[in-house]
């Protein structure tokens, strides 16, 4: 089928390169003119496995293109999928005016019947405003529908999220675009839910809300587990075997971040307030988030006493592994932390260092892993790469001043460590 993906950001590019993959024609517009030569010339702008393979190979077999044009975009297809930010805004609710501009220039250029399907997580009713919008602003009347399909995949996995999705939640108000929609996932061999518009939309935000509920909740079991000597990831095991409960995201951690979770809580609660239910449950997940920072802060500064003229090291600057991304990242919440309260930091990530050198000032970037430890009083680990598992622990012991190690990731076992010689201070353990 052809297609037209609007905004080549982690959800529209990776998108539109899989629907290509599967043999889907389609076109990524993006308003950027950088953006799209970079993707012209066979680059992607971000860092996801598997993404650049996919994007050139695709490219080069003619079934992806790039414009910056919205008019091209229109014209060639017959869906057209929204994929554009909805960032927070200063009260939590959420900025609508990219939608709100690529909807009206969807209307100018639309000359015939179109499906136009939001995948840009947005509040319930947003379905409604965009078909307003299109309706107020076509040139001539235009029949078109408007779809709801939410998208669930997670940066650092994107491509494997896409290629194998859980579900495709297809949200319509007439029976008109379902077939084509089907059509299009129909290669992706994954169930289909066909609900309404508002239903749909209120799916994402109670999946993002609920899996950010599940590490608040793990986060909250650890504080329990310090408490009385228990091991939280011996909990999480015994839980996880529960089929109604499910291993996946009981990773008690210093919190969870990233461009999604504390986005979309805060959207959430937002939404909730206007239409008049108090989402406590969803605040108090926010606070638990918040506290296992300052809890993790606190253990590193008990511990050292005084981080004034103390040098540590800080493994991981990306909000979670495998990615490049440290939009909300805790890694980076931290640095700022213990910078404030007067530490110097050595810092390396395998991926996400240029990126964190716009916002990281005065520190010091290692590009080894091995190295980051030299000279420090401790070392700390804030994002779980797995290659970090990989660390030389004796080269460490001999390289920090102090054998201390605040591992906000559970990555070692403490035995291990303790055999090591190291003073090793983890999560919930
Ligand atoms: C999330 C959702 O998983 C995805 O479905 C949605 O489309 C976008 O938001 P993403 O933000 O890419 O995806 O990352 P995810 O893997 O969900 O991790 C989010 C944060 O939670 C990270 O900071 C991660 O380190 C943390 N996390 C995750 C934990 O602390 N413990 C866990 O067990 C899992």
């Amino acid at each position: 089928m052809k297609l037209t993906i609007i905004g080549t950001g982690y959800v529209g590019l990776v998108t539109g390169t899989c629907f290509a993959e599967v043999g889907h024609q389609v076109v990524c517009v993006d308003n950027d003119p950088a953006k799209i030569k970079v993707l012209q010339a066979g680059g992607i702008p971000i860092f996801e496995p598997g993404l650049e393979e996919l994007v050139r190979k695709n490219t080069q077999a003619g079934r992806l293109s790039f414009t910056v044009s919205t008019a091209e975009g229109v014209r060639q297809s017959d869906v057209i999928f929204i994929a554009v930010p909805t960032p927070p805004l200063p009260d939590g609710s959420v900025d609508l005016s990219f939608i709100e501009k690529v909807a009206r220039e969807i209307a100018a250029s639309m000359a015939s019947y179109k499906v136009i399907v939001d995948k840009s997580t947005v509040p319930v009713k947003t379905g409604d405003q965009v078909a307003e919008t299109i309706k107020r602003y076509c040139k001539t009347p235009v029949d078109f529908d408007v779809v709801s399909n939410p998208e669930f995949l997670r940066e650092g996995f994107a491509v494997e999220d896409l290629m194998r999705p859980d579900r495709i939640v297809v949200g319509v108000r007439s029976q008109r675009p379902v077939q084509a929609m089907k059509e299009i996932y129909k290669p992706f061999n994954a169930p289909v839910i066909v609900t309404d518009i508002n239903s749909a939309e209120l799916i994402k935000h109670a999946s993002n809300s609920f899996l950010a509920l599940k590490i608040s909740y793990i986060n909250a079991i650890s504080v329990m587990c310090e408490a009385t000597g228990a091991n939280v990831q011996e909990v999480a095991a015994g839980m996880g075997m529960d089929v109604r409960i499910g291993r996946r995201f009981l990773d008690a951690s210093l919190g969870f971040g990233g461009s999604c979770f504390p986005k979309d809580l805060s959207a959430f609660i937002k939404i909730a307030e206007q239409v008049g239910y108090d989402f406590k449950l969803l605040k108090e997940v926010q606070n638990i988030n918040s506290r296992q920072m300052e809890r993790f802060v606190k253990k590193i500064v008990d511990t050292l006493w005084v981080l004034k003229e103390k040098k540590i090291g800080v493994l991981g600057l990306a909000f979670k592994q495998n990615t490049d991304d440290i939009r909300s990242s805790p890694a980076i919440d931290l640095c700022h932390r213990l910078q404030k309260e007067g530490a110097t930091l050595r810092v390396h990530d395998p991926k996400a260092m240029d990126k964190a050198r716009a916002v990281l000032k005065e520190v010091t970037f290692v590009e080894d892993m091995n190295e980051v430890a030299d000279g420090c009083d401790a070392l700390v680990v804030a994002t779980e790469w797995g290659e970090f598992k990989k660390l030389d622990l004796a080269r460490a012991r001999q390289a920090l001043s102090h054998p201390i190690i605040f591992d906000g990731r559970n990555l070692f076992d403490p035995a291990e460590m303790k055999r090591l010689g190291f003073i090793y201070k983890s999560i919930g353990r």
